[in-house]
């Protein structure tokens, strides 16, 4: 394959090749891209768009919408609406999925966020669109409980970036891939082939403004890492915080990192602040198949069984050997291995030792 050749179509023909329901599921991914090249088109007018700044809505989890999450849910909606691949489309943007009958009826879920990060688009600043594709059921209509299958069950999942270039990176379970948007001629280029995710690495992003809520492991962890070469990691960290997931996974997948949106006592009502069906599950599945490793500090993140489409979860991810050390740093609080971190049920328990 010549670099700067490969279009995302001819991948996919190629990479799906012998896959049940190929020829669908590539026609579908074509489609998000189509979605995508819409959405990449408005954020880069920018003002002279007028797409910028905020609506009077909100969204189900309570955020104030933005202009352009409003338009860039309509790109994915009608082109999935038209598209004739799916069954049913739900989105960060909307309370309920949407079922599409009749002729035009596919046989794909999708569940996605259409412009996340949006906090950044009045800054100037990179934001982008993250997708998840399920099997829809054969033969009866969608019902909301559909939706709510584990991350492993992901057919394919990506997201794109709009930053300096437009991005798609996906995964149909054959590693994870990026595609540059050749704006000129309106094609999407494979430019990385089967991204890896280095296994260390000393770099971490989390928002350190939330350190007092976080929970004993993550403190300790993140304090070791700024205690640097005086310490025991013996070696010191770069940290960085984008506030838009899409931007530090991207970070993540081209030179390794750790990213972290733990469970915190800021607001008791959110087990975290990510939402599982549209940013956990798509991301855990991209990075994994770069060789990294998403948790929730506690198990898998693709083993996680959904509860609600808009569920929210502890995320970790990126280098597989920092987020197992997170994960270990868990395990030695929840059991009290290490007296230092442990819970307060293990330090009371020991008092009267
Ligand atoms: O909604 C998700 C999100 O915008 C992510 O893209 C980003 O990682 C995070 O929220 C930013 O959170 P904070 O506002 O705490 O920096």
């Amino acid at each position: 394959m010549h670099l700067g050749r490969t279009t995302l179509s001819k991948f996919l023909i190629q990479e799906l090749d012998g896959t049940e329901g190929a020829r669908d599921l590539a026609a579908l991914l074509i489609d998000v891209a189509a979605a995508v090249k819409a959405i990449s088109a408005m954020t880069a007018k920018g003002a002279l768009a007028g797409v910028l700044g905020s609506l009077e809505s909100e969204n189900v989890q309570g955020e104030v919408q933005k202009k352009l999450d409003v338009l860039s849910n309509t790109a994915f909606v009608n082109t999935f609406q038209m598209g004739g691949l799916v069954a049913g489309i739900a989105s960060e943007e909307m309370d309920d999925p949407i079922s599409v009958v009749g002729e035009k009826r596919g046989p794909f879920l999708t569940i996605f966020d259409p412009l996340d990060g949006s906090s950044n688009i009045d800054v100037n600043v990179s934001v982008g669109s993250i997708f998840s594709i399920l099997r829809a059921p054969a033969g009866r209509a969608v019902e909301p409980s559909d939706y709510l299958r584990s991350g492993r069950e992901q057919l394919a999942a990506g997201y794109a970036v709009y930053g300096p270039s437009t991005m798609l990176v996906l995964t149909v379970g054959k590693g994870t891939h990026g595609f540059t948007l050749d704006r000129e001629v309106g094609n999407f280029i494979l430019t990385h082939p089967n991204i890896r995710i280095p296994a260390d690495t000393s770099e971490f992003a989390i928002n350190t403004s939330n350190e007092r809520f976080w929970e004993p492991p993550v403190q300790r962890y993140i304090a070791e890492c700024k205690a640097g070469k005086t310490d025991i990691r013996g070696k010191d960290f770069n940290m960085r915080w984008i506030a838009s997931m899409v931007a530090e996974v991207h970070r993540i997948l081209m030179r390794g990192g750790v990213f972290m949106y733990p469970k915190d006592t800021k607001d008791p009502s959110k087990p975290g602040r990510l939402r599982l069906m549209y940013e956990a599950n798509p991301m855990g599945m991209v990075v994994e198949q770069a060789g990294g490793f998403a948790s929730t500090g506690r198990g898998r993140i693709l083993d996680v069984t959904p509860e609600q489409i808009h569920q929210r979860i502890p995320v970790i991810l990126g280098s597989r050997n920092e987020v197992e050390r997170i994960e270990r740093y868990h395990q030695e609080y929840d059991t009290g291995a290490d007296q230092r971190y442990s819970s307060p049920l293990f330090k009371e328990r020991s008092l009267f030792q």
